[in-house]
């Protein structure tokens, strides 16, 4: 018999649905909290407050979530799961959360979302020069007509990318926390009329080997999210389950 567990989600949305699915053998009681009451197929809480049986809270709602709740949860002790990496690229609230988890008996993941490659940057971060992020995406997704050739509409660190380009921001803040330097990444946001999906490429440089990874995921029945994203969020869970761990 899996070991099942007691879990809380934050957002009720398309996330907390495919890993809830995905979990369906290892989860015994649920909750979730939501801005309004969704077809999710957990007990809804009309307000935050975290049940006393619950395990493992899971956040799958917004950066704006995590901002709100997150040192709750750390206060709870409670194990804490967050897909809104992006909610990192703020200074203040990094410092703050860091501070508090010191105190705090929760552990924390965040999980690699809609990339692969992060157990690479971890084992590499010593040795790495730079990773560079490259998103390619079809010219309509950036309302850009008419174009033959790609073109770069945007270069710079992960911190000018946060500003510029806030739907990437996941992505990046993931990648800047796993080598733990948000100036090591860099990031090129491509129109390209030669690809009808999206297309995230990472490349890392370090003085132990260089390594690529390409990416074309396929979206979620919520557009924005791509499928990897919640899958990358269960495995997380289950890994944290499991006796024999990979
Ligand atoms: N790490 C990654 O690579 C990655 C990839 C995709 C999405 N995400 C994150 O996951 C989040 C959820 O994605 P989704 O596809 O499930 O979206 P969704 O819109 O289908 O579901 C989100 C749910 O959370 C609820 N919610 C939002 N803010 C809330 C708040 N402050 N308090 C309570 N509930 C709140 C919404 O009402 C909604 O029901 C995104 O906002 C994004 O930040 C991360």
């Amino acid at each position: 018999m899996p070991k099942k567990i007691n879990v809380f989600f934050i957002g009720g949305g398309n996330i907390a649905r495919i890993v809830r699915e995905d979990l369906r053998n290892h989860i015994n009681l649920c909750w979730y909290y939501d801005l309004k009451k969704t077809d999710f197929d957990c007990q809804y809480l009309e307000r935050f407050e975290i049940p006393q049986e619950v395990e493992v809270v899971v956040e799958c709602a917004s950066v704006e979530a995590v901002k709100e709740f997150g040192i709750d949860i750390l206060k709870s002790g409670k194990d804490f799961y967050i897909i809104s990496s992006g909610a990192f690229a703020d200074e203040e609230f990094r410092a703050t959360f860091l501070a508090e988890l010191k105190n705090s008996s929760s552990n924390v993941y965040i999980p690699s979302g809609a990339i692969g490659g992060i157990d690479i940057v971890r084992a590499v971060r010593n040795y790495v020069e730079k990773i560079v992020l490259t998103t390619r995406k079809p010219p309509k997704a950036f309302g850009i007509d008419g174009i033959q050739e790609p073109k770069t509409i945007f270069s710079g660190n992960a911190v000018e990318a946060i500003k510029a380009f806030p739907q990437n921001t996941n992505v990046s803040v993931t990648l800047s926390l796993a080598v733990g330097n948000f100036e090591k990444v860099m990031v090129n946001v491509v129109a390209d009329p030669n690809v009808n999906e999206n297309i995230h490429e990472i490349n890392i440089f370090s003085s132990v080997g260089n390594y690529t990874v390409i990416h074309k995921n396929k979206p979620s029945p919520n557009p924005k999210t791509s499928y990897l994203a919640p899958l990358s969020l269960a495995a997380a869970i289950k890994r944290n389950i499991e006796k024999f761990k990979i």
